[in-house]
C-alpha cells in the first residue's frame, strides 16, 4: 500500500490537544495470547470491536511483523487494509464485528525497555505511555478501555507466568511448555496492560480492606532479594490503609502484585494488579540501600498503589492530561510520606526537588505548561513540571479548600467519573461542585507555562499601628504562550514579634480566616495590598509558609530578619526557606556569611538532639547545579565552585570544635526511631565533611572507622565520600574493600560509580576508565544514572569533558533506548547560560550531532534546548 497517499497519516509529526477526537472505534474485549520463544514472541489477538464515531479503524502497530489479519473469520487481504510504520488502517469496516491479528515480536533483541522486553532471564513490559502497540496492534490510546484477558505460554524454565488480574487456569502444553490464562475484570486503557514471565521468588502477605476483601499481596524479585522486600510491603498495607482513611477509597481487586526489575526507565509502573518496580524502588535494607533510598521507596510504593484510583479507575483521556493523573498521585504520596515522617522534612525534601529541577527546566529552552497544548514525543513530558509541579497545584487547591471541603470535592470526582477517561476540567470542575468552592482559575496554573514571580513589599505605620503587604506578579512573557494571565496564588503568612519572637494573632479581613495565627491570603491579581491591625511594632513576616505556592518570591526582607526566622519560625519548612534565602544572597549576592552563622550557632546546639532530620537540612548548602540554575548568563563554573568552596571553608572554620564535639555526641545506632536515627546519620555525614574542609588531622580516620565499623548503608557511603573526594590515603583501599563487598549488589554497585564518578577532580581519563569497567552497562539505565549522575553534580567537570559524555551518550541510545537518551542530553539544556567562550563551543557541539540524531525523542529536545 502507499503510505504517502495514506489520508490518515500525517506529515507534521506535532500532535495538538486542540485536534482531540473520540476513537472511531471501542474495543468491548481483547483476548491475547502470546507465545514466548528464545528468538521471537508470537501474539495473538481477539477484539471485540464496536463503532463509535464515523471513520476508518485506525490501529497503532510497531516494529510488529503482521502474519495475518482475519475480520469475522474472513483472512483479509494486503488490498483490504493499509499498513505503514506506525499504523494498520482499515477503511470499511462493519459496526459490530471480531478482529483477529497475528504478529510476531522480538522481546529478546529489545533494548529500548518498552513493550514487551527481555531484562536479564526476565520478560516483562512497560507500555506507558504508547509501548502496547509494540505488542499488537491496537487502538492505544487511554480512552480506548477494554477487557483484558491474557493467555501467557512459555518454557518451564520460566515458572512465573503473570498477567493482570485474577489466574483463570494454569497448564502443561507438553514436557518442556506450560502456559497461563489470566483475567482482569477492570476495564483499562492498553497502558495498563503488563505481563511478566521468568524465574523469580515471591515475598508474600495479604491485606483486609474496609470493605473487608481479603486481597493477597505479592512481590516478586530474585530469591536473594525477598529479604530487601519487607519495607516495601509494610509500605504498600500502610499505603492501602492510607488511603481508606484520608480519600475512602479501598482496593479493588482480590490480589496486588509487584514485579522488582533491575533494568527499567523510570521508577515504576501502576500497570493494573501488577505493579512493575525498577529495583532501586523496591529493593530497601539498611545494609544495602541508603536512608533516602528506603525514604524514596516508601513514597513510590504509595505512589503506584494510589494510581489504581487516580489514573486506573480514572484515568485520562489523552496523553496531554498526564498530570491529571501524575500531579494528583505525587501530592497524595507527598501526602502520605509528610506522615509518615517529619512533615517538615518531607516537605523541604520536596520543594529541594522542584525548586532545583522544576523551576530550572521552567526557566529554560524546556519549559511547557503542565498540560501542554502540543507535543512531538509524549515521552519527553515525563518532566519535573507535568508531576512535580502539578503536584503544587493540587496542593494549593487542597491548602484553600481545607481538610473537609477537599475530601467533599476529592469524594464528588470519584462519584462523577470513575470508570472515565478524563480531563483536567473534569477534575476541577468535580473538585469546585464537591467542595462548593469555584476553583476555575486554577486551571490557568495548567495551561500557563513559567514560575510566577511573586513580588512583596512591607510598610509599617507606627501611628496607626498598621502593617500592610503589597503583592504584585509577573510572569516571564513565552512566544509560544502569548496572553498569560495572574494566577491564583495562596499566600500563607505568619507575623512574629521582632523583640520576642513571639508569633502575633492577625487582625485582617482580608484573610480566609480573621484573628488567627496561621493566615492565609489568596492573591488573584496583577496587584493588590492587604493591610494587618494592632500591630505594636515593626514584625517580622514569614510569608508563604510550607511554600504554599510555586512561585519565585522577591521580598526585600533584611538579612537580619532571615536570620531572626531561622531561630524563632515555629514551621520547619520555613526556617529552612530562611536559611536557603540567606545562602543564596551569600553565594551569589556577595552578602556577608556571619548572619547565616550567628543564626546557626543560636539554633544548632538544641536542634540536633530534638531534631536531628531538620538540623541537617539547615545545613543545606545550595548545590553547585541549583546555583547554576539561578544564573542567567556568564556563567563560570569554577568561579562558582570557589564562592561555595569558600563559604564552606568559613563556615566549617567559624564553628570550631562544634563539628567534631557533635560528630562524637551522635549515636544513631542507640535511636529506636527511624527519622531520629536517619537524622542523626545524615548530621554525622555532614560532621564529618565541616571537619575535612577544617583539615581536621582526625577527619580521614574517623571516616574510615566509620566506613569499616557501620554495616549501615547511609554511615558507610557518607564516610566513603569523605575518603574519596578529599583524596584521602585510605581512599583507594576503601573503594576496593566496598567494591569486593557490594559486587553482587547492583544498587550498591551504582553507589560506587557514582561517588567516582562525582569527584570533584575527576579528569577526562578517569571518566573514561570508569565507563570501561567491566560492571559499566548501557543497557541498564540505573548503571548509566549512576556515573551521568555523579559527573552532573559537578558543573565544573561536566561542562568540560562532560560536554561529550553526554553528547555520545545521547547518541549511541538514540537508536537503542531514546527515552533515557533524551533524558541525558537535558543535562545540557543551559549551555546558552555560559560565558563565551564555552556558550559557542558547547553550541557547536550540539549541532554537530544533530543530523545523526533519529529518534522522536532526542530529536525533539535537541531542537527544543537549540531555540534557547
Ligand atoms: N506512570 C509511571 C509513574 O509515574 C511513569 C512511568 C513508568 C513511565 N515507566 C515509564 C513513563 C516509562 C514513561 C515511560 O508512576
Ligand atoms: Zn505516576
Amino acid at each position: 500500500m502507499n503510505i504517502a497517499a495514506n489520508p490518515v497519516v500525517q506529515a507534521d509529526e506535532t500532535v495538538y490537544l486542540k485536534d482531540y477526537q473520540k476513537p472511531t472505534y471501542l474495543v468491548d474485549s481483547v483476548h491475547l495470547d502470546i507465545q514466548i520463544f528464545e528468538d521471537y514472541t508470537i501474539v495473538n489477538t481477539v477484539m471485540s470491536m464496536q463503532r463509535q464515531t464515523e471513520g476508518p479503524l485506525v490501529l497503532l502497530g510497531r516494529d510488529l511483523e503482521l502474519k495475518q489479519i482475519k475480520i469475522n473469520d474472513h483472512v483479509l487481504s494486503s488490498a483490504q487494509y493499509q499498513h505503514n510504520e506506525e499504523q494498520l488502517v482499515i477503511l470499511d469496516c462493519p459496526d459490530l464485528f471480531t478482529l483477529e491479528t497475528s504478529v510476531h515480536i522480538h522481546p529478546e533483541t529489545n533494548t529500548m525497555l518498552e513493550g514487551l522486553y527481555k531484562a536479564g532471564d526476565l520478560f516483562v513490559t512497560q507500555n506507558e505511555p504508547e509501548g502496547f502497540r509494540k505488542i499488537t496492534f491496537y487502538p492505544d490510546r487511554p480512552d480506548v478501555l477494554s477487557v483484558f484477558t491474557t493467555r501467557v505460554e512459555a518454557d518451564k524454565k520460566y515458572p512465573i507466568l503473570l498477567a493482570n488480574g485474577n489466574l483463570l487456569e494454569k497448564g502443561e502444553l507438553n514436557a518442556t511448555r506450560h502456559y497461563a490464562i489470566w483475567q482482569d475484570p477492570t476495564k483499562k486503557p492498553a497502558y495498563l496492560f503488563a505481563c511478566v514471565v521468568g524465574d523469580l521468588a515471591v515475598l508474600k502477605d495479604h491485606y483486609v480492606t474496609s470493605e473487608g476483601r481479603r486481597v493477597a499481596l505479592e512481590i516478586y524479585a530474585i530469591e536473594k532479594d525477598i529479604p530487601k522486600c519487607h519495607i516495601a510491603m509494610e509500605a504498600l498495607k500502610h499505603s492501602m490503609r492510607w488511603d481508606e482513611e484520608h480519600y475512602g477509597l479501598p482496593y479493588d481487586l482480590d490480589n496486588y502484585m509487584i514485579v522488582a526489575v533491575s533494568q527499567f526507565n523510570m521508577g515504576a509502573m501502576e500497570n493494573k494488579g501488577l505493579n512493575i518496580f525498577n529495583t532501586s524502588c523496591v529493593l530497601a535494607d539498611e545494609e544495602y540501600t541508603t536512608d533516602a533510598a528506603i525514604m524514596r521507596v516508601q513514597s513510590v510504593i504509595a505512589h503506584e498503589y494510589f494510581h489504581n484510583w487516580t489514573g486506573n479507575r480514572i484515568t485520562c483521556r489523552d496523553w496531554f492530561q498526564l498530570c491529571l493523573k501524575e500531579g494528583l498521585t505525587v501530592f497524595r504520596d507527598q501526602s502520605f510520606s509528610e506522615d509518615l515522617q517529619s512533615a517538615a522534612v518531607q516537605r523541604i525534601d520536596d520543594v529541594s526537588v522542584l525548586k532545583s529541577h522544576q523551576f530550572p527546566e521552567d526557566a529554560g529552552p524546556l519549559s511547557h505548561p503542565p498540560r501542554p497544548d502540543h507535543f512531538v514525543e509524549i515521552n519527553n513530558f515525563y518532566t519535573a513540571t507535568v508531576y512535580e509541579k502539578g503536584a503544587e497545584i493540587n496542593r494549593m487547591m487542597a491548602t484553600l479548600l481545607g481538610k473537609t471541603k477537599y475530601r467533599l470535592g476529592t469524594d464528588e470526582y470519584f462519584r462523577r467519573h470513575d470508570g472515565q477517561a478524563v480531563t483536567v476540567e473534569d477534575w476541577v470542575n468535580a473538585l469546585s461542585a464537591g467542595s462548593g468552592v469555584d476553583l476555575s482559575a486554577f486551571l490557568r496554573w495548567y495551561n500557563q507555562p513559567g514560575t510566577p514571580t511573586l513580588h512583596v513589599t512591607e510598610h509599617y505605620d507606627a501611628a496607626e499601628k498598621t502593617y500592610r503587604l503589597t503583592f504584585k506578579q509577573s510572569l516571564k512573557e513565552n512566544a509560544k504562550y502569548p496572553d498569560l494571565k495572574a494566577v491564583p496564588i495562596p499566600v500563607a503568612v505568619a507575623l512574629f514579634d521582632a523583640t520576642t519572637g513571639e508569633q502575633y494573632t492577625l487582625h485582617s479581613n482580608d484573610l480566609f480566616k480573621n484573628h488567627v495565627q496561621d493566615g492565609m491570603y489568596l492573591f488573584d491579581q496583577d496587584e493588590a495590598s492587604i493591610v494587618f491591625s494592632d500591630i505594636e511594632q515593626a514584625p517580622v513576616v514569614s510569608l508563604l509558609r510550607n511554600f504554599s505556592a510555586p512561585v519565585h518570591l522577591i521580598f526585600d526582607d533584611s538579612d537580619e530578619s532571615l536570620a531572626f526566622l531561622i531561630q524563632h519560625e515555629t514551621n520547619g519548612f520555613n526556617q529552612w526557606q530562611a536559611t536557603q534565602t540567606l545562602l543564596e544572597r551569600i553565594l551569589l549576592n556577595n552578602h556577608p556569611a556571619q548572619h547565616y552563622i550567628d543564626a546557626l550557632k543560636h539554633t544548632l546546639p538544641n536542634l540536633v538532639n530534638k531534631d536531628p532530620l531538620l538540623a541537617s537540612r539547615l545545613l543545606d548548602v545550595p548545590s553547585e547545579s541549583y546555583l547554576a540554575s539561578r544564573i542567567d548568563q556568564d556563567y563560570l563554573p569554577e568561579k562558582m565552585k570557589a564562592v561555595r568552596d569558600q563559604l564552606i571553608y568559613t563556615i566549617a572554620h567559624d564553628m570550631g570544635a562544634f563539628w567534631k564535639e557533635t560528630y562524637q555526641a551522635l549515636d544513631p545506632a542507640q535511636q529506636s526511631e527511624f527519622s531520629q536515627a536517619m537524622g542523626e546519620r545524615a548530621l554525622k555525614n555532614i560532621m564529618l565533611s565541616y571537619m575535612a574542609a577544617q583539615k581536621d588531622k582526625d577527619v580521614f580516620d574517623l571516616a574510615f572507622a566509620q566506613f569499616s565499623d557501620s554495616k549501615n548503608m547511609s554511615e558507610r557511603l557518607g564516610a566513603l565520600k569523605i575518603l574519596v573526594w578529599h583524596d584521602a590515603p585510605q581512599a583507594k583501599d576503601a573503594l576496593h574493600a566496598f567494591y569486593v563487598r557490594f559486587k553482587d549488589e547492583p544498587l550498591a554497585l551504582d553507589q560506587w560509580f557514582m561517588i567516582q564518578a562525582a569527584h570533584p577532580k575527576l579528569n577526562e581519563a578517569e571518566l573514561k576508565a570508569l565507563i570501561a569497567h567491566p560492571d559499566y552497562d548501557l543497557g541498564t539505565p540505573n548503571r548509566i544514572r549512576a556515573v551521568s549522575g555523579g559527573l552532573n553534580s559537578r558543573p565544573v567537570n561536566a561542562w568540560s569533558f562532560g560536554v561529550q559524555h553526554f553528547i555520545h551518550l545521547a547518541q549511541y541510545l538514540d537508536e537503542k533506548n531514546p527515552i533515557i537518551g533524551s533524558r541525558l542530553l537535558q543535562a545540557l539544556s543551559r549551555w546558552y547560560t555560559l560565558a563565551e567562550p564555552k556558550r559557542s563551543e558547547v553550541l557547536q557541539q550540539l549541532k554537530d550531532v544533530q543530523p545523526s540524531i533519529r529518534s522522536k525523542n532526542v530529536s525533539e529536545t535537541l531542537s527544543s534546548m537549540l531555540k534557547a
